[in-house]
């Protein structure tokens, strides 16, 4: 390379040898592509966290995993799916050694759906396949997802995330019912479908 440039050659360069200035054309170019790219691929992670209610795993609230079952929030009388008065559902689950109480979760299709959980003992997992709800469940924090089921349909919600010797035995359901056919709630009433 050093004979090269101390003797620049007027003679046209041999096939498939291209000059070092299309070759660092060439590298520019794809550096711009590359660029470009990696900015789209941003845009699109950005883009989907504020339009898809995509977040971190689980917002930094936190709760008492001792008392949380006893009282407030996550006491056994306020598990279930709650009405806001604008019309949007909460479902309120908590997650143990190794189940999901409740075990099935009834909610409304074409509604905004918002799941708090918590965990009482150790990390579970909680996905609901084919949706945008894919959270830790951490003992001593509150997960919180947004979504909203397109169609009605029943959803398996295992835990995803290694929690002991029966973790493979935990899951439950989500039942999306036509938008009509869900109960209007009582401002402290729950729902549920574990008697069905
Ligand atoms: Cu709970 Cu795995």
């Amino acid at each position: 390379m050093a004979e090269a440039q101390n003797h620049p050659s007027p003679q046209p360069l041999p096939d498939g040898i291209v000059s070092a200035t299309v070759v660092a054309r060439t590298e520019k170019s794809w550096l711009v592509l590359m660029v470009g790219l990696l900015t789209l691929f941003m845009a699109i992670v950005v883009g989907s966290t504020i339009t898809s209610a995509l977040h971190p795993p689980s917002n930094v609230e936190t709760i008492d995993p001792v008392t949380s079952h006893l009282k407030g929030e996550f006491a056994e009388s306020n598990l279930g799916t709650a009405q806001e008065p604008d019309g949007s559902l909460t479902a309120r689950v908590v997650a143990d050694q190794y189940a999901f109480v409740p075990y099935c979760v009834k909610l409304a299709a074409d509604t905004p759906v918002k799941f708090r959980l918590t965990s009482v003992d150790v990390v579970h997992g909680f996905l609901l396949p084919a949706t945008n709800v894919n959270t830790m469940v951490v003992p001593g924090y509150v997960a919180e997802v947004r979504t909203r089921f397109a169609r009605p349909g029943v959803y398996s919600m295992p835990c995803n995330e290694f929690c002991g010797n029966g973790h493979h035995g935990m899951w439950a359901r989500v039942v999306v019912v036509p938008k009509q056919e869900f109960p209007a709630l009582a401002p402290t009433e729950r729902s549920s479908c574990v008697q069905q």
